[in-house]
């Protein structure tokens, strides 16, 4: 048992006895335990994802608050009411889809969101043809995205045509439920980082209701490589040297050349996954094959045509 000092509103202390075990909700439980590092299990969450670093401490900063939220609750101090919409700015394959996924679960297991679910939309899912269609569809998108995370990518789209545009009607319709249930639905927009600057600009009553702005960055060569790595290991293969710096001196071929269209992390899965189809037909080309010929991918079956 433990015994605790409350104060009530009018400034009266009041005693209160609770037994810890009972008091928390089973649900919170695996959060509430930690006792060294009590953020470890955001680390853990996001312990495959390479770099990000600002998006890791966001979230430790949105976990904080709501624990000692709590806490200040349970002693008759107000807490702020956390509101957690999000604009993720990135180029594409920098992991923002991802992100927002994990969110979603993470969300679920800080008892933020009631179901944790994610549901992604673009504006063919929220904009009509006809007048009122629109307001009708976004709010039919929203509905089933409650309690969970609606990530609206390419939202600039939403604004594309101008005032009379039904992309507005719909940001409109967006822009009301965030503020009516914005205890049960996190909105997510996320698109190119300069588009979506345009779009808050245009839109500016918008930018004030997203307290988190989230900057996904380029990768460079080092994450790149280190994404690479850990993708050929999840799928139980390896590198070898000679693939590991072929597939370096690509990518910093392909990042002097490039800057807009290249796509991160995703360009370095369609590699992979493209590696392992051409070491597939290599070894069935071979009389015979070793054990490590079965888990190293060379040189020769990296290759970067398509891409
Ligand atoms: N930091 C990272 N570490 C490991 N894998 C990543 C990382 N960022 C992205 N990926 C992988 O790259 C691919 C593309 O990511 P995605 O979330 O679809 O990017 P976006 O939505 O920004 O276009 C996914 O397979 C994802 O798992
Ligand atoms: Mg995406």
């Amino acid at each position: 048992m433990d015994t605790q000092k409350q104060r009530n509103k009018n400034g009266q202390i009041n005693i209160i006895l609770q037994d810890k075990q009972l008091a928390q909700p089973n649900r919170n439980s695996k959060l509430r335990n930690e006792t060294n590092n009590p953020f470890s299990h955001i680390d853990a969450a996001f312990s495959s994802f390479i770099g990000m670093e600002e998006l890791k401490e966001t979230i430790k900063e949105v976990y904080a608050t709501i624990v000692i939220n709590g806490k200040r609750n349970e002693m008759g101090l107000p807490g702020s009411n956390q509101v957690l919409h999000m604009l993720f700015k990135g180029n594409p394959g920098t992991g923002k889809t991802t992100v927002a996924r994990k969110l979603a679960q993470m969300y679920f297991d800080m008892n933020l969101l009631s179901k944790g679910h994610f549901i992604e939309a673009e504006r063919a899912d929220l904009v009509g043809e006809y007048i009122g269609q629109t307001a009708q569809k976004t709010r039919s998108v929203i509905q089933k995205a409650m309690g969970g995370i609606l990530f609206v990518d390419e939202a600039y789209s939403l604004a594309r045509g101008g005032e009379k545009d039904f992309g507005k009607e719909a940001i409109d319709t967006l822009v009301k439920h965030m503020e009516d249930h914005h205890n049960d639905f996190v909105l997510i927009l996320a698109g190119y980082p300069y588009e979506m600057d345009r779009f808050l600009t245009l839109n500016p009553g918008l930018k004030s209701r997203f307290p988190f702005i989230l900057d996904f960055e380029d990768y460079d060569i080092d994450e790149l490589t280190k994404i690479a790595k850990q993708m050929v290991q999840e799928r139980e293969y390896e590198l070898t040297k000679e693939a590991e710096w072929k597939l370096r001196t690509h990518l910093y071929k392909k990042k002097r050349e490039t800057s807009t269209n290249f796509s991160n992390a995703r360009f370095i899965r369609n590699v992979i996954e493209q590696s392992i189809r051409n070491h597939a037909v290599r070894l069935l080309n071979q009389e015979a094959f070793s054990p490590d010929d079965l888990i190293f991918l060379t040189g020769d079956d990296l290759t970067f045509d398509d891409q």
